[in-house]
């Protein structure tokens, strides 16, 4: 997703600027660019498809100025190229616009533009919010005043960042539906879409809310609503530490990231636990215990690995608290006028919190007066600050693309608030002390899986060269079947496929055949029998089989033995070899870890 960077005060800018772009080229961006208040006056543009290397190889030696904006670009309208790059200026080349979003009425506003016989230089949404705020000038005598003119003209969602000739003292920033966060340094003022570009300057932010803007000075900023009356905004210390977004001594993100879920399980499930009651406490959740009582179904709506967590969730909640739970991809649920039921619980679940599907459907169901938590990773998101409360994941930073340790605290995440719903009705004690002493063996246990790297390097090496694979499992093996299959293909590029195992014979079988390897995921519960019949049916048919088990299974032609934990946390464990997996057969193919091709780690448009 695009990034957005800004900086006004004591130091240079462009290197600070430059500097955040690459912390946020984790998100995905296929061009980028930068403009600078320059010393002598005006403004000084410069921007190149491709990466932010690209466009430092091409800053002219005199780049230098106090205030600035820069941004990396996904693109959404127009095809990624220099033109088409941010920042977008007016023709007078004093107004500088960064934005995040699409404007869903650009069309109309540049055809009434190109009416006016104004040229647009590029094929972008952007470009108008440019023309837009330099025409409000002529009669709006602040940069405020003309940017809230420029902005009630426009529908749809933005992030912006703008900076003007005539105002050098100032950068004016805007948010509707995509993230600006402030953050406050001596002397100096940084604003960015993502903390990830300023957390080395300061932990100190204000996060936007939609509808808000901002004008940071060098030493002041101030914030008021895009029609002009003051907000006030209490600044939030940022929980992650820079280095927590370094990449630790290891070659990939992804890497690092899949390493360290044993301490980030630690975390999700540190101060929580209450042996006292065999149950757990999760301040924030804003659920008392009479209003749990009072709900009668969940429903844990996500996208991509985040809906795979809820999957799990879903099971979890089943197992443990006994009520009626599933989970649907967010996307699916806001566009079908959803029936909106009183007693149901709903759970958003989002590592980045701004996904924009998830959000979307998360507003519908305010709308329509439901009750809704968030299961989010990162503190003050949208998603975090828009739902009634919830349980934050603390994962750590997610940088890769790939989500890995995130996946694994959401689920263990989703695996306390089912104990917690479970022990305020009828999971007994023990249950519960049982539960809790599989959550506390997860770390170790992690670690144990992860130390068979190697082994599962050298299986990798074998799929790299299948043309497709088939992921099967059954009921709690589904769900790692699901996730394991995605994380495989948005990093290999290798088209796979998830399938219920009782689902082969009812059509997928005819796709066996031995350049199409199956994962079958084969925990020691009641349905292991079944599973075997199924490794049969696939070995009839020429079929080869990686069995991902508790035990060796004799059927299959390599097993992946993961240890045993409590049967409802099995899951958590047995997808963790197979981000490994994903990741060497990945590496094996060359591809980019941390950005494969054509995604974004927080997808913030529809
Ligand atoms: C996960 O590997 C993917 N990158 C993607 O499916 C991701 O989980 C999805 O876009 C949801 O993101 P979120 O958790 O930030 O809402």
């Amino acid at each position: 997703m695009c990034g957005i960077v800004g900086y006004i005060g004591k130091r240079d800018t462009a290197p600070l600027l430059l500097e955040g772009l690459q912390r946020l080229e984790y998100r995905g961006y296929d061009s980028a660019g930068i403009a600078v208040q320059s010393r002598t006056g005006g403004l000084r543009t410069a921007k190149a498809k491709g990466r932010v290397r690209e466009l430092e190889s091409r800053l002219p030696k005199r780049f230098a100025g106090t205030a600035g904006i820069a941004h990396t670009r996904w693109a959404t309208h127009g095809v990624p190229s220099d033109a088409n790059a941010h920042p977008h200026v007016d023709p007078t080349g004093k107004v500088a616009v960064v934005h995040n979003g699409i404007i869903d009425n650009a069309a109309a506003l540049r055809a009434a533009l190109e009416a006016e016989g104004v040229a647009l230089a590029s094929e972008t949404d952007t470009e108008v919010l440019a023309h837009l705020i330099a025409d409000a000038h002529q009669d709006q005598h602040t940069l405020e005043g003309a940017v809230q003119k420029a902005l009630s003209r426009v529908e749809g969602t933005y992030g912006i960042a703008v900076l003007h000739a005539d105002f050098p003292d100032r950068i004016v920033v805007a948010r509707n539906g995509s993230p600006v966060v402030l953050g406050i340094g001596e002397r100096e003022m940084f604003v960015a879409s993502d903390v990830a570009a300023l957390v080395s300057h300061t932990r100190q932010v204000v996060t936007l809310d939609d509808g808000e803007m901002a004008t940071i000075k060098a030493d002041d900023y101030r914030t008021y609503t895009t029609e002009g009356s003051r907000t006030s905004t209490t600044p939030e210390t940022v929980e992650w530490a820079a280095e927590s977004y370094d990449m630790g001594g290891h070659d990939t993100y992804m890497h690092k990231e899949i390493a360290e879920q044993a301490d980030a399980v630690d975390r999700v499930l540190r101060g929580r636990i209450d042996d006292r009651f065999a149950t757990v406490h999760l301040g924030g959740l804003n659920l008392d215990a009479r209003a749990a009582r009072g709900v009668r179904r969940v429903k844990i709506l996500g996208c991509g690995s985040a809906y795979h967590a809820g999957m799990i969730g879903a099971q979890l909640i089943e197992e443990l608290a006994r009520m009626p739970a599933d989970a649907e991809p967010a996307s699916e649920f806001r566009y079908r006028n959803p029936v909106v039921d009183p007693d149901t619980l709903y759970l958003a679940v989002s590592q980045s919190g701004e996904t924009y599907d998830t959000l979307a459907a998360v507003q519908e169901l305010k709308r329509k007066g439901a009750r809704v938590l968030g299961v989010v990773n990162v503190v003050g998101s949208a998603i975090a600050r828009e739902t009634d409360g919830g349980v934050y994941v603390h994962a750590g930073p997610e940088v890769c693309v790939v989500s890995t340790k995130c996946f694994t605290n959401t689920a263990v995440a989703l695996g306390l608030l089912a104990l917690h719903l479970g022990r305020i009705r009828d999971l007994s004690v023990a249950d519960g002390k049982r539960i809790i002493a599989g959550l506390r063996r997860l770390p170790a246990q992690i670690t144990e899986v992860l130390r068979n790297e190697a082994a599962i390097e050298k299986l990798a090496a074998d799929y790299a060269s299948a043309r497709s694979m088939l992921f099967v499992g059954r009921v709690r093996g589904y769900p790692v079947a699901r996730e394991a299959s995605l994380k495989l293909k948005e990093v290999s590029y290798i088209h796979a496929e998830a399938y219920p195992a009782s689902e082969l014979k009812h059509g997928p079988l005819a796709l066996i055949e031995p350049a199409v390897p199956t994962v079958a995921i084969m925990p020691d519960d009641d349905l292991l029998d079944k599973n075997s019949a199924t490794l049969e049916e696939i070995k009839a048919r020429q079929g080869s089989i990686l069995a991902v088990a508790h035990q060796e299974q004799q059927k299959a032609d390599h097993t992946i033995v993961v240890p045993r934990n409590e049967p409802e946390l099995d899951p958590i464990l047995l997808g963790i070899p197979l981000q490994l997996l994903a990741y060497h057969t990945a590496l094996s193919l060359g591809r980019d870890i941390d950005k494969p091709r054509n995604l974004a780690k927080s997808v913030t448009v529809e």
